[in-house]
């Protein structure tokens, strides 16, 4: 079968592979899921693995399967096998468990090992192929309905874990209503958190670069949020009209912001880092100012990576609560489709320079 590869360390290497058709007998116990890919989103990892800057084939292999942002539908299951059944829309997580004990407990997303395996991302392949096979733990079902807006359930799941993160870490406070938060950036994750802290009822601010008249500001404002232009005003000054923020979501991508938010976090607040940033940049900062603010403040700064099967779980209940809300806002999300995995160099085309683009995926196969 057809899969998208790269060969990791070589940039621009992205090609059609061949790969062996898989089998339920890979998995142990019968608890093998067989799914026929349908669609795979692509997203800024995809393009920096593509670069050669990130990403390591699967051991004896000198290519590697892209495609993290999976959704498919089940084509077999095995013997073991009794919470899906063929026919079931499945999104697969990520991340699979190494040796620590966060990975022993079911949470490799937290795990304390130096090596860790990411379908389509370190040692493992991915998605962009015709079918896959995993173990039903790690295969989350997707109700029929969601079926259109599946393919945006991974990165989704970035954000479901960074505000429940968010939300178990103010448990300290005994009483936390939090009211105003910011989300820094405007891209698609920052897009899917100011609608996750708006489905939480928070007043949301968001602060991004380019100005209006802009689709992703259009959608943000949909939504209920605010969204302010760095071109038009500063963070500070946004802080100072709109804040302090009891939460502040960073996926800007451009890690000087996240000195900016630490200025606009309200006391008591707390600062989720989620922005993957493989330069060297290097700012100065007001470290005596930021770090008094924080201690006299009570406040709290949090990274978080990658998301369990919980987040997967909570990000289908918050699909379908999003869809009662803002009907129809999710699906605007998916810009850019591009058919066939043949059509590989359209979707890395697409990728890097598509004018106007959330979401560029791959429609593997039809719905
Ligand atoms: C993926 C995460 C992954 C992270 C780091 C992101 O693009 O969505 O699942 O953990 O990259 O590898
Ligand atoms: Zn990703």
């Amino acid at each position: 079968m057809k899969a998208i590869a790269v060969i990791p360390g070589k940039p621009n290497s992205v090609h059609l592979a061949e790969l062996p058709q898989p089998s339920l007998n890979e998995v142990p116990d019968g608890r093998g899921v067989l799914v026929r890919v349908l669609r795979v989103g692509v997203d800024g990892t995809d393009r920096e693995i593509n670069a050669a800057e990130y990403g390591a084939a699967p051991q004896r292999c000198e290519f590697l399967v892209l495609g993290h942002e999976s959704f498919g539908r089940v084509e077999e299951v095995g013997t073991n096998v009794r919470e899906l059944k063929r026919g079931d829309y499945v999104v697969a997580t990520v991340r699979r468990p190494g040796t620590s004990i966060y990975d022993a407990i079911g949470t490799p997303d937290m795990t304390t090992d130096d090596t860790y395996f990411e379908r389509g991302i370190n040692l493992l392949h991915g998605y962009l192929t015709e079918y896959y096979v995993d173990d039903a733990d790690h295969v989350v079902q997707v109700p029929q309905r969601l079926a259109p807006v599946g393919v945006l359930l991974e990165p989704l799941t970035v954000v479901e874990k960074g505000i429940a993160q968010a939300y178990e870490i103010q448990r300290r406070m005994r009483v936390w209503r939090p009211k105003r938060a910011a989300v820094m950036g405007a891209g698609t994750i920052s897009l899917l958190a100011a609608l996750v802290l708006r489905l939480r009822g928070l007043q949301v601010t968001t602060f991004a670069r380019t100005s209006k008249p802009y689709l992703n500001a259009e959608l943000i404002e949909e939504t209920g949020a605010q969204y302010l232009s760095s071109q038009q005003i500063s963070f500070e000054r946004a802080a100072a009209e709109h804040g302090p923020f009891d939460l502040i979501f960073e996926a800007s991508g451009y890690s000087p912001l996240v000195f900016e938010a630490m200025q606009g976090l309200a006391k008591n607040g707390v600062l989720v880092l989620a922005s993957v940033t493989g330069g060297n940049k290097t700012v100065e900062v007001q470290a005596d100012r930021l770090n008094l603010d924080f201690v006299l403040g009570n406040k709290v700064m949090v990274g978080t990576v990658n998301a369990g099967r919980e987040y997967f779980e909570m990000g289908v209940r918050d699909m379908s609560h999003a869809e009662a809300s803002y009907p129809g806002w999710l699906a605007k999300l998916l810009t850019h489709p591009v058919k066939g995995l043949e059509s590989w160099a359209e979707l890395f085309t697409k990728l890097t320079s598509a004018q106007g683009a959330i979401k560029v995926f791959c429609e593997v196969a039809s719905l």
